[in-house]
C-alpha cells in the first residue's frame, strides 16, 4: 500500500474474524518490520511475546480479565487469534549508554529524559501494526492491566525487568465489522492547526 494510504487509512479493531487464524508468516513480517523501529542508541531493547495456540491466548486472557462475565469491548478484542506482548528492557539501555562513546558508566536511569525503552518498544508497535494493515489484517494496541504485570510475567515466563509496555491483538477484521466498540475513535481527530506550532508554542502553524 502507498505509504500515505497506509497510513491515513490505519485503525485499530476491536473485533476479529474468530474463524480466520493469522499466518505465522503476517506476524513474522510484522515483527521484522517492528525492528526496523528507531532506538536509542540502537539499543533494540525490545522483545515480543506472540501467542498464538488458542490455549495460550485463552491463557492471557485467564491472567488478566476481571471476575465476572466480560464486557463488549473484551468479548470483541477476545476474538483476535494471536496476541503479541511488546516487552521494553531498560537495562540494554542503561548497558549500551554505559559503552565508551556514550559513557554514562553509572547507569543511572535518572539521566534519561523520559523512558526511551518504552518509545522505541511503542515505535516498534506501530511498525507491526503498519504491517499487519498492509497485508490487510486487523490489529490493536492495549494495555496489559497494571495489576496483571506481574502475573504475566510469570504466566509466560518473562523476566521481571522487562517492562509490558503493549499488547498487540491481531487478526482478520471481523466480517460485520465493529461498530460500536469504537468508544475513543467517535471523538475524532483533533486538527493540526491546534497542535502544530511553528517558531513557539501557540504560533500557528501555517495550514
Ligand atoms: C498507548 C495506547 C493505548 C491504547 N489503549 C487502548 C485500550 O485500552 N483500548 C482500546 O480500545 N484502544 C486503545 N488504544 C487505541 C486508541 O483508542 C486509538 O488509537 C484511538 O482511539 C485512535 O483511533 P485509531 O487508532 O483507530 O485511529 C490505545 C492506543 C494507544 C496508542
Amino acid at each position: 500500500m502507498e505509504h500515505r494510504t497506509l497510513v491515513s487509512t490505519r485503525r485499530m479493531h476491536r473485533r476479529f474474524d474468530p474463524d480466520r487464524p493469522v499466518d505465522v508468516a503476517v506476524v513474522r513480517r510484522a515483527l521484522q518490520a517492528a525492528t526496523r523501529a528507531p532506538s536509542a542508541g540502537f539499543a533494540q531493547g525490545w522483545d515480543f511475546v506472540v501467542l498464538m495456540d488458542p490455549a495460550d491466548v485463552q491463557r492471557y486472557w485467564g491472567t488478566t480479565r476481571r471476575p465476572g462475565p466480560p464486557d463488549a469491548w473484551l468479548r470483541g478484542v477476545m476474538t483476535a487469534p494471536a496476541l503479541v506482548l511488546v516487552c521494553s528492557d531498560p537495562q540494554r539501555y542503561l548497558a549500551r549508554y554505559a559503552e565508551p562513546d556514550k559513557g554514562w558508566v553509572d547507569r543511572d536511569p535518572g539521566r534519561w529524559p523520559i523512558p526511551y525503552w518504552d518509545v522505541d518498544a511503542g515505535m516498534a508497535a506501530l511498525l507491526a501494526l503498519l504491517s499487519v494493515h498492509d497485508e490487510g489484517l486487523a490489529g490493536l494496541l492495549c494495555g496489559v492491566p497494571p495489576d496483571r504485570h506481574d502475573a504475566v510475567r510469570e504466566a509466560f515466563g518473562i523476566p521481571a525487568d522487562r517492562r509490558l509496555v503493549a499488547l498487540l491483538a491481531l487478526g482478520h477484521p471481523a466480517p460485520d465489522g465493529d461498530r460500536g466498540l469504537r468508544g475513543s475513535a467517535s471523538r475524532g481527530r483533533r486538527p493540526l492547526t491546534e497542535m502544530a506550532h511553528l517558531g513557539a508554542f501557540g504560533r500557528p502553524f501555517p495550514s
